[in-house]
């Protein structure tokens, strides 16, 4: 018989782990919640009872199981250029930006960037904007807490319901067909892959003293709502750590920067820059 009801005490021990893991804040209203899903993840692993499902996640840490958790709770939903105005701000600025950029080098993050739609946005993005773009050193980092979408965000394939409402030319000069048995997939262009690393970062526990370089632009959006107010003023101000000066820090559009405004000036909603 497979438990389908949490008790308050389980529900305490998955609060605290998925803090601790994920920095993911539940609140006592998301017992419901946690309860519909996780009983599915009960079911599908044959696992009785909340307290054993706990157990086997503190154990095994297995990744494709931590994966199905902070599924369970948030959302992993993305997509190509997302969040409008930004891009508009970014397309009406850009040459002020790379203006300012003697030397050529251009660093950008994207700090939970999902199945890669943010990052290849921004790849794309750059080459349709910048009119001496190959003579530019870019580099842009794309990170996420999961190892299962950064798996499809480097394989750099969508079906073609994704790539609807980007201009057409855009999937004609950045995508090219490919089959995936009978499915037909569109997969991004080798020179805008090459721009990108993707690596597995936890931005609640990982370590920010491993960036040597300075940022000119961070995209963190749509990651911190899930944060409480404490973990996402320590995050940003790792960020500030890290951003060049003047640089930009963009975050999603229900998001805000309260707690951290000696750091960065507003410059739009959900658009940062770093204060010197
Ligand atoms: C809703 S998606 C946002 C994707 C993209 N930034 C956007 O705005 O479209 C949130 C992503 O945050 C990731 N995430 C959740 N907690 C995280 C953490 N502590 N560190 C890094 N990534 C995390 C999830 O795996 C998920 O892919």
């Amino acid at each position: 018989m497979i438990e389908t009801k949490i008790t308050q005490r389980e529900f305490e021990l998955f609060r605290v782990f998925i803090y601790e893991e994920v920095g993911i804040s539940l609140s006592e209203q998301k017992m419901g919640l946690v309860q519909s899903r996780l009983s599915k993840r009960l079911k599908a692993l044959n696992i009785p009872t909340f307290k054993e499902y706990y157990e086997y996640l503190k154990r095994s840490r297995d990744d494709e199981e931590m994966f199905h958790l902070i599924s369970a709770i948030s959302t992993n939903v993305t997509s190509f250029f997302r969040e409008k105005p930004q891009w508009d701000y970014l397309k009406a600025n850009l040459s002020e930006i790379l203006g300012s950029k003697s030397n050529k080098k251009l660093r950008i993050w994207s700090a939970a960037c999902s199945s890669g739609e943010e990052p290849y946005s921004i790849a794309m993005f750059l080459k349709e904007n910048m009119a001496d773009f190959r003579s530019w050193d870019i580099k842009i980092l794309a990170t996420d807490i999961s190892k299962k979408v950064l798996a499809k965000a480097i394989s750099g394939r969508y079906q073609g319901k994704d790539l609807e409402g980007m201009p057409k030319h855009y999937v004609q000069d950045h995508f090219k067909p490919v089959t995936n048995g009978v499915i037909k997939e569109f997969q991004i262009n080798q020179d805008l892959r090459n721009l990108i690393t993707f690596r597995m970062f936890n931005l609640i526990n990982g370590d920010f003293s491993m960036f040597r370089n300075h940022f000119d632009m961070i995209f963190c959006r749509n990651v911190m709502i899930y944060f409480d107010g404490e973990s996402q003023a320590q995050l940003v101000s790792n960020f500030h750590k890290i951003l060049g000066n003047k640089s930009l820090l963009f975050i999603g559009h229900s998001e805000s920067l309260t707690r951290n405004q000696k750091e960065y000036k507003t410059v739009k909603p959900s658009i940062y820059q770093k204060n010197s």
